[in-house]
């Protein structure tokens, strides 16, 4: 069976090449794979395959999984948690298995958000270009003790959930807001509303889904329940957050830092390399001049554990749906 994988990076091709070496010997499973991105212009490049195997930018709307049917490919299967750029329903309608990696090293993504807290608040991306130049001033270097300051975990899941226990662990106040509350949760922190996590949270992380209800979950209006001079994390997807007014709380000095490592137009930009090209996107641009903002391009998942696990699981996916076996990881309608 050949499985064409999309926006494949030199570490998926080792990481999914070793997994196949490892759990699918004997099973015939054959990767190809493309550094293009899926969509309505490159899905032909699945001729000839039964499956995709596709990450985050790529994108399978109702034409692209039309396209992708008629040229025999059946299953889908994702190198990620999310699904948001999956037609579930155009997906069913179709008879398309799906299958994704519901988890992957939490902790991967919730250092990461730690990473992104730490390098923001104690300046020390600047702090490490300043000393190569032989400046050793502090000016400019000031930050916050975290121990005894409180951070709002928005969707206390997995990831957040892993959030919650390192930020507690450094002496934080956790606050936590989740629909769906998870009982591991409360020995962490206090369950609260979001207008209450909003307004006493000195930073608020956000590790819930992008859904209907969560676009521009952070807009104008929570962004004026913030407490003035919080941080606002994201590493979950950049669509929980509309830009251009996170642009208009950090002009107006109400917001006091910004660290992502996912942006609603990140498609665009992230995994390229665009070092020598010209970026036309202005709310991106104008993100790029404040100081107090971090951009990473969408690497909390990126360790060594996590990617082999994100591997393993998708050959197991894989092999559910080579067999014909119910498989843990569906998702969508049957
Ligand atoms: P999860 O499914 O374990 O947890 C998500 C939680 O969000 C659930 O408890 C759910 O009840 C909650 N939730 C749903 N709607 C909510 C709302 N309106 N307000 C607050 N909470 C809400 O998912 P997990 O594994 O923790 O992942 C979280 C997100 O992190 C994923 O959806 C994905 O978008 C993102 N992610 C980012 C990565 C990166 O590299 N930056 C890597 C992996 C995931």
């Amino acid at each position: 069976m050949q499985i064409a994988v999309f926006s494949a990076r030199p570490y998926d091709r080792r990481f999914l090449e070793e997994a196949n070496a490892r759990d699918g010997a004997g099973q015939g499973f054959q990767f190809v794979h493309f550094d293009a991105a899926l969509d309505v212009h490159t899905a032909a490049l699945a001729q000839g395959c039964t499956a995709v195997c596709v990450f985050v930018n790529d994108r399978l709307d109702a034409p692209v999984l039309q396209a992708l049917h008629a040229l025999g490919v059946r299953a889908v299967l994702l190198r990620c948690a999310g699904f948001n750029n999956v037609d579930l329903a155009e997906a069913a309608r179709l008879g398309f298995f799906v299958a994704r990696v519901p988890a992957y090293s939490p902790e991967a993504v919730a250092e990461h958000a730690l990473a992104l807290v730490m390098t923001l608040n104690r300046q020390t991306h600047r702090a490490y270009n300043r000393v190569r130049e032989g400046n050793f001033m502090l000016d400019g270097l000031l930050g916050r003790t975290l121990h005894g300051r409180t951070v709002g975990i928005v969707g206390t899941g997995k990831i957040g959930l892993a959030t919650a226990r390192i930020f507690r662990g450094m002496g934080c106040t956790v606050l936590g807001h989740d629909p769906y509350p998870s009982p591991d949760f409360e020995g962490v922190g206090e369950s609260v509303g979001l207008d209450d996590l909003l307004a006493r949270a000195d930073i608020v992380s956000l590790h819930c889904p992008l859904t209907t209800d969560t676009q521009h979950l952070i807009n104008d209006a929570s962004l004026a329940r913030m407490k003035p001079g919080a941080m606002l994390v994201n590493t979950s997807r950049g669509g929980l957050v509309d830009t251009h007014a996170v642009i208009r709380a950090l002009k107006s000095r109400r917001l006091g830092h910004l660290a992502i490592d996912v942006y609603e137009q990140e498609s665009a930009l992230f995994f390229q390399d665009l070092s020598g090209e010209i970026i036309d996107d202005e709310a991106f641009q104008r993100l790029m001049t404040f100081p107090n903002v971090l951009v990473t391009g969408h690497q909390g998942f990126f360790t060594v554990e996590a990617l082999q696990e994100i591997s393993a699981i998708t050959l197991g996916n894989l092999a559910d749906f080579a067999a014909g076996r119910a498989c843990a990881n569906r998702v969508g309608a049957d």
